[in-house]
């Protein structure tokens, strides 16, 4: 028997606001036992790449916007990108996920041509994009050149608290084409939110539940909103831990086959807070395969957790943590149980 049917509204709202301590930890326990259905305990581990903190985007909450007087600028060449999948493979890593802010100087070609080296060399590993928003054509480009998976979070899917977040010129309806878009070329897709950005209220969280069902995403990120200095949020308060690992849980009970990291984010606001991620339903780990020297300048906000340790010490600080916690680490693959819709044939 699973814990919801098809919930209703109200019961959403309901566990979405619930600070009963038993009622969370009923509700992490269905969360557990829905990935376990599909998963099992098994933890996938990918290597993240963050290979340009330049950004033409202003975000209002993002530490990398455009306009970020603080913000330190660097972007990785493509024989240092290809270098980190290199230290990433030895270190026994299976996916490389190279991530950016949307930088004009890596155009489409440019992409293409990092990915068919990548793809040259590590023909079986999975590569994800994260790279922001493009049009069908170039999407379509870098799947054919390599790329498998795509993370897009659409960070908030109510209209108007879109509009509080960003600038004019970024709409919630292209970013949502966007992901309908990558799911159909055949990406395995991500999609994801923050939780505590300013003006987010429980009904925002529940169209973020409702846009997932909808889109049905291979992948979903959940973190809780940091301040970053320089940016027009620096003085708003953080998101809460509790409610993060709340909607880490829903999206796993509504989404049971859906990939979930335990995020960062979470890690930099709790001690503890991946692993309990992991406690509330969530079963990947994304460390950080970054050059060493420039990772502190991917600050996407203050105080993020990581950026002193070197690769392997990365991962093996996180086997040891997913062990702790009785999960097992898992360096494969790792796809999404979720089969993809794939319309493009790749010759
Ligand atoms: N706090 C938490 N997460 C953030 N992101 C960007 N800025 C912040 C912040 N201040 C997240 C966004 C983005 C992802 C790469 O990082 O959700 O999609
Ligand atoms: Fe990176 Fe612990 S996970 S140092």
């Amino acid at each position: 028997m699973s814990f919801f049917t098809t919930p209703g509204d109200d019961e959403l709202l309901h566990y979405i606001t619930t600070e009963d301590s038993q009622e969370m930890e009923k509700l992490f326990a269905a969360a557990r036992s829905a990935r376990e259905e599909y998963y099992g305990l098994d933890v996938y581990f990918r290597g993240l790449i963050e290979f340009t903190s330049y950004c033409k985007n202003d975000c209002f909450y993002c530490g990398i916007r455009r306009s970020s007087p603080c913000a330190r600028r660097y972007r990785l060449s493509p024989a240092q990108i290809l270098e980190c999948c290199r230290i990433g493979d030895r270190l026994g890593f299976r996916t490389f996920v190279l991530q950016g802010g949307e930088d004009p100087w890596f155009t489409g070609e440019r992409i293409c041509r990092i990915l068919s080296l990548i793809r040259h060399e590590f023909p079986d590993h999975a590569i994800t994009l994260s790279i922001g928003e493009w049009d069908r054509k170039s999407y379509e480009d870098f799947f054919r050149a390599g790329a498998n998976r795509y993370l897009l979070r659409h960070e908030t899917a109510a209209d108007a608290h879109y509009g509080a977040l960003h600038p004019p010129a970024m709409k919630l309806s292209r970013r949502k084409e966007c992901l309908y878009t990558l799911r159909d070329i055949g990406f395995q897709t991500g999609a994801g939110f923050m939780v505590g950005t300013p003006f987010q209220t429980p009904e925002c969280l529940l169209a973020d539940l409702r846009f997932l069902q909808d889109l049905e995403p291979h992948m979903v990120g959940i973190g809780p909103f940091i301040p970053a200095e320089g940016t027009p949020f620096a003085a708003y308060s953080q998101g809460s831990v509790n409610l993060t690992l709340r909607m880490v849980a829903l999206t796993r009970l509504l989404l049971p086959r859906t990939l979930l990291p335990a995020t960062t984010a979470l890690g930099t606001l709790a001690g503890d807070g991946r692993e309990q991620a992991l406690m509330a339903g969530a079963n990947v780990v994304m460390p950080n395969l970054s050059p060493q020297d420039v990772r502190k300048f991917y600050s996407l906000y203050d105080n993020k957790i990581c950026t002193g340790d070197e690769a392997a010490e990365c991962v093996r600080c996180m086997s040891l943590r997913v062990r702790a916690t009785g999960f097992v680490p898992n360096m494969s693959r790792g796809d999404s149980k979720l089969p993809v819709t794939a319309d493009l044939q790749v010759v």
